[in-house]
């Protein structure tokens, strides 16, 4: 089929990427000009594992295309996707303005009929509102076809997004007519040949609320877990032992318990927030949500302050590594990071920070640029034998191989603080380190 896909980020870009490799010919928009640019030469603006190559292969074929032009592509596909960022506003509403200022453009150049599919994350009833505008603008040129406009929201996970997009447990869609639903299953059809992928339909308003029900439901667990991984360290309980001993019942499973300094990322954090809101804006209190959401914000402060406690009024004289920026493993997204609170909580209090991320630096300074006590380390290793603290903020799997012994000053007391459960305490605490975790 031929696709349009509107926003070429994280979720736009890996999903134009994939349905190329499926065998679509994929248009991809975004009015990010310096991005098309990097793109249109082959040139991946993010980091994603195995999305570099199939870009390119997918360009060698043929097969997808980059531009700034809505109005170029529109006449040259079938379905049009909008996969345009939904961030959080200030009062936790979902910014609608970047989807609603696509959805006029759609209406100012839409000629026939075609499919147009919210891929973003947005409120219940936003694909009505979309509708909307686009049959409003279409009206106001003489067009008055009935525009169709369908909810497939995206579930996969930076750092897999790949893998997680040709390999989907399941691919909602919320669509209003029998038509619609076949054209999702001509989209899907190769991935939907696999026994593990299932296609659930539904109607619109369903698919989107689904979305902010799976997200806040794994936001719940991670609050959960990392609240009762503050009790047993407070108890002298063995966490790890205790999640397993949860994680084995087939009910709970083990997946979304290991504790951690909170969530962050593009998605969680706001997710939460637009769900509290649209129920507020309904006279339904979340209340187990809004909890989750102050106990993630606690859970932040909660660890930063494990640093600050431990070495107290000698703060400002305190060298810190800070390992991992990104909000997880895998990806360049620093998004919500947790990282960030713990950063600007040790350097509101007047300690050294030297933070290093094999991936998203460069997104850390240009957030960050230069600032006073903040200094960068190209390498994780390096600087190490100074400093007082190693904070392990992101587990990624190269803090494993650092040569932490050979790297221990035996004339300095030096912590570290695996807020991940990445590190063998044990081990550590033999070379000498201090070890704490959450
Ligand atoms: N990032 C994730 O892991 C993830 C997973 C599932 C769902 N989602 C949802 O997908 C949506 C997109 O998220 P993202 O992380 O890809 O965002 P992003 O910020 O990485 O990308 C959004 C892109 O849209 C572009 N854009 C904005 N207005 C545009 C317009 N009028 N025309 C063309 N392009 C436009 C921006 O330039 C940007 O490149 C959000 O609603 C998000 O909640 C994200």
């Amino acid at each position: 089929m031929r696709i349009g896909m509107v926003g070429a980020g994280y979720v736009g870009l890996v999903s134009g990427v994939c349905f190329a490799e499926l065998g679509h010919s994929v248009h991809c928009v975004d009015i990010d000009e310096g991005k098309i640019n990097l793109l249109k030469n082959g040139s991946c603006p993010i980091y994603e594992p195995g999305l570099p190559a199939l870009l390119v292969g997918n360009q060698e074929a043929n097969r997808l295309f980059f531009t700034t032009s809505l109005a170029e592509i529109l006449p040259k596909v079938e379905v049009l996707f909008l996969a345009i960022g939904t961030p959080e506003l200030e009062n936790g509403c979902a910014d609608l303005s970047y989807l609603f200022a696509a959805a006029e453009d759609i209406g100012n150049y839409l000629e026939i009929p075609q499919l147009i599919v919210i891929k973003s994350t947005v409120p219940v009833g936003t694909g009505e509102k979309v509708e909307a505008i686009i049959t409003a603008k279409m009206q106001e040129r003489g067009l008055d076809f009935k525009v169709q406009v369908a909810s497939n929201p995206e579930f996969l996970q930076e750092g897999s997004a790949v893998e997680n997009f040709m390999h989907p447990q399941r691919i909602i869609i919320g669509v209003s007519s029998p038509g619609e639903e076949r054209i999702f299953r001509q989209l899907y059809s190769k991935l939907l040949q696999s026994s593990e992928s299932t296609l659930v339909v539904m109607d619109r308003r369903t698919s989107e609320l689904t979305k902010y029900a799976a997200n806040a439901i794994l936001a719940s667990r991670v609050g959960f877990i990392n609240e009762i991984a503050r009790l047993a360290s407070k108890v002298q309980v063995d966490i790890d032992m205790l999640r397993l001993g949860i994680g084995l019942d087939r009910r709970i499973g083990p997946h979304f318990l290991n504790p951690g300094p909170g969530y962050g990322g593009s998605c969680f954090p706001k997710d939460v927030s637009a769900l509290i809101n649209t129920a507020d804006e309904n006279n339904v209190d979340l209340s187990i949500l809004k909890s989750v959401k102050s106990s993630n914000t606690q859970q932040k402060k909660y660890a930063a302050k494990k640093i600050i406690d431990h070495f107290n009024d000698r703060l400002t004289q305190i060298k810190i590594a800070v390992f991992g920026l990104s909000f997880k493993p895998g990806t360049d997204d620093i998004r919500e990071s947790p990282a960030l609170t713990i950063i600007d909580m040790l350097l509101a209090k007047g300690a050294s920070i030297f933070a290093h991320d094999p991936i998203s630096m460069a997104n850390f300074r240009r957030a960050y640029g230069v600032r006073d006590k903040l200094h960068y380390l190209e390498v994780p290793g390096q600087e190490l034998f100074d400093m007082d603290a190693i904070a392990i903020i992101t587990d990624w799997d190269s803090y494993k191989n650092i040569d932490w012994l050979a790297n221990k000053n035996a004339e300095k007391s030096q912590c570290i603080f695996d807020f991940r459960n990445l590190l063998d305490g044990k081990l550590l605490t033999s070379y000498g380190y201090q070890y704490q975790r959450l």
